[in-house]
């Protein structure tokens, strides 16, 4: 890596940052096309979030990646906000344009790029049943809806949270139809019977922990199960649903495919993805 007086800089700020995979990935997408930038990781702890945003600003940092806490809570920072991240309610990409910061979300560009390159699935017109109700589960629920899909059920331990997102994209979301379903017999074995598409977007299935009650059995046998968890890299839902012959993915193409829009928002250049994608690989085996 060359660096010099008019080197870029991007990074990742977050509180820890130590375990990201972005710096890996980041760098070896600036090595592979030799384009004069660097990502570095940025520790930032909750109560420094405004200073360190203005640091950033005032340092002429070039973009940065936002995780967790400080997806939501960096809004207020910064000067403008896509439409994109006001639906989420969440940031995960920063760019100076001019004078401004202006805070993106590519996590849905990235799950839509997932599921079209590593399931093949085009959501245009399906059903999809989706496990959560937290802040990822709005980010694919955005996408979705704005892919154009017919039908999505949200399946929430806590149902009230459920409610509370199904009121509000129905009303961004009028053409699709939202429905609200429990994490309990029978009514999700009924929905499971009318998904073209399982997604989790919960963390049930890292440290290998599994859902009390999920009868894939119940899917059609053209169903396709999108699991956002990546680390394992085969949770027990996936090892499941691979049992049940069903095609599956896991969360690590959406997270090459967020950090591919964030490359495309920060240099205007197509990031290689299968590059980005083997040094994830590569960073999970470490
Ligand atoms: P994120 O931003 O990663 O989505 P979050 O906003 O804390 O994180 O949301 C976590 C989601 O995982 C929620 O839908 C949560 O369900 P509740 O709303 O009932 O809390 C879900 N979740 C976490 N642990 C779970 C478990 N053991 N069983 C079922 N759902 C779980």
């Amino acid at each position: 890596m060359k660096l010099s007086g008019k080197t870029r800089v991007l990074g990742i700020i977050g509180s820890p940052v130590g375990h990201s995979l972005s710096p890996a990935m980041q760098n070896a997408a600036i090595d592979e096309l030799g384009i004069e930038y660097v990502y570095v990781p940025f520790p930032v702890e909750p109560d420094y979030l405004g200073q360190a945003v203005e640091g950033l600003r005032r340092l002429g940092v070039w973009g940065f990646n936002v995780t967790i806490p400080h997806k939501s809570t960096i809004i207020p920072c910064l000067d403008k906000i896509s439409p994109e991240a006001e639906l989420c309610g969440a940031v995960n990409t920063v760019c100076r344009e001019g004078e401004s910061l202006v805070g993106y979300n590519t996590d849905g560009i990235g799950f839509l790029a997932s599921l079209r390159e590593d399931l093949h699935y085009d959501p245009s017109g399906s059903s999809v049943l989706l496990l959560g109700a937290g802040g990822a589960a709005r980010g694919a629920i955005a996408a979705l809806a704005s892919a154009g899909v017919a039908r999505i059920v949200i399946a929430n331990r806590t149902r009230e949270r459920g409610q509370e997102l199904l009121e509000k994209f129905r009303t961004v979301f009028p053409a699709v139809e939202f429905i609200l379903s429990s994490l309990a017999a029978p009514e999700l074995a009924g929905q499971l019977h009318n998904a073209d598409l399982l997604v989790n977007t919960t963390s049930v299935g890292m440290n290998g922990t599994s859902f009390e009650y999920l009868p894939l059995s119940e899917l059609p046998d053209t169903a396709k199960v999108y699991d956002m968890v990546y680390v394992p890299a085969e949770t027990p839902l996936l090892g499941e649903a691979k049992g049940r012959g069903l095609t599956c993915a896991n969360g690590l193409g959406m997270l090459a495919g967020q950090g591919v829009a964030s490359f495309k928002l920060w240099t205007g250049l197509e990031a290689p993805r299968a590059v980005m994608k083997r040094k994830l690989l590569e960073g999970l085996e470490r």
